[in-house]
């Protein structure tokens, strides 16, 4: 792999029309695999509160555990685009909160940017953290740190009203200095709109084919995700099922005795064996 991406990497995609292929990551191997394979940006999603720690939502969540596992994934993904996703409770109650936190994602875990959800209530943190040199990512339309005022995890923009209240906070993101907006579970119709009336990328997760780039959570993409699979995901693996049936043939074989093998041990060798079955007979 070539050089390290930076935003302007991603500003020439938009330019080509190149679509930007992304996932969320929260490990290293997982990295790994993603800059091997040739992604384009990894999220260290707060989604990790579901994919890994088991959580009911995102909202548990804390600083510490993102920064930890943007840590793993840049150790895994040295050259790739990684944003780090502020948690909820990192960024809500000023803007002073806001850029404190962001730069605590540079400094301790070397992130290229940071996204945050929601769209005009936040617009005052997202030109602080862009003014304190940050890039920064806005995520409207589903947003998973409000799913309770949205009444659950439930597609947005789908009538009139609450579509024109989405084109108003992804103009005042674009216009408080965001480098890119990511649009969740809204339809299409908007997303094309929003692509071709900002200047800036607009990528989708569940939000239809017309914008710059998709991105899936890696547990969901993979079939590791177990909770439930939102209608927007393409399964490209069913990882659980390959390891549950891993464990189980595992299992048979300690059972019957068939693991391990003769190549999965270390003998002795012939010239001392000798003397280590003496050795044995002392005790
Ligand atoms: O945390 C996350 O993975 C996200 C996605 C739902 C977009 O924010």
């Amino acid at each position: 792999m070539g050089k390290k991406k930076s935003v302007l990497d991603l500003m020439k995609m938009k330019e080509k029309g190149e679509k930007v292929a992304w996932i969320t990551a929260y490990d290293f191997p997982t990295a790994q695999f993603a800059e091997k394979a040739g992604m384009d940006m990894i999220l260290v999603g707060d989604s990790l509160g579901m994919v890994v720690k088991g959580y009911k939502g995102t909202v548990p969540v804390t600083m510490d555990d993102c920064i930890a596992h943007c840590q793993d994934v840049r150790r895994g993904a040295e050259k790739t685009f990684i944003i780090g996703d502020m948690p909820f409770g990192s960024y809500q109650s000023s803007s002073t909160e806001a850029v404190n936190n962001a730069v605590r994602f540079l400094k301790e875990s070397d992130v290229d940017a940071v996204k945050l959800e929601g769209g005009r209530r936040v617009a005052d943190q997202i030109k602080a953290i862009t003014d304190a040199g940050i890039l920064v990512m806005g995520h409207i339309g589903l947003t998973p740190q409000s799913s309770g005022q949205l009444g659950g995890f439930k597609a947005q923009g789908l009538n009139p009203e609450s579509g024109r209240e989405l084109i108003k906070d992804a103009l005042a993101i674009q216009e408080a200095g965001a480098f890119s907006i990511l649009v969740e579970a809204i339809p299409p119709e908007l997303t094309e709109f929003l692509t071709k009336k900002l200047d800036i990328p607009i990528y989708s997760i569940g939000a239809g084919l017309p914008c710059d780039g998709q991105l899936l959570i890696c547990g969901d993409m993979l079939g590791m995700f177990q909770a439930f699979t939102p209608k927007f995901v393409k399964k490209y693996a069913n990882v659980a099922e390959i390891e549950i049936n891993a464990f189980k043939e595992y299992i048979k074989d300690v059972k019957e005795e068939k693991f391990p093998e003769e190549g999965h041990v270390y003998h002795i060798k012939e010239e001392t064996k000798e003397n280590y079955i003496k050795m044995l007979k002392e005790f």
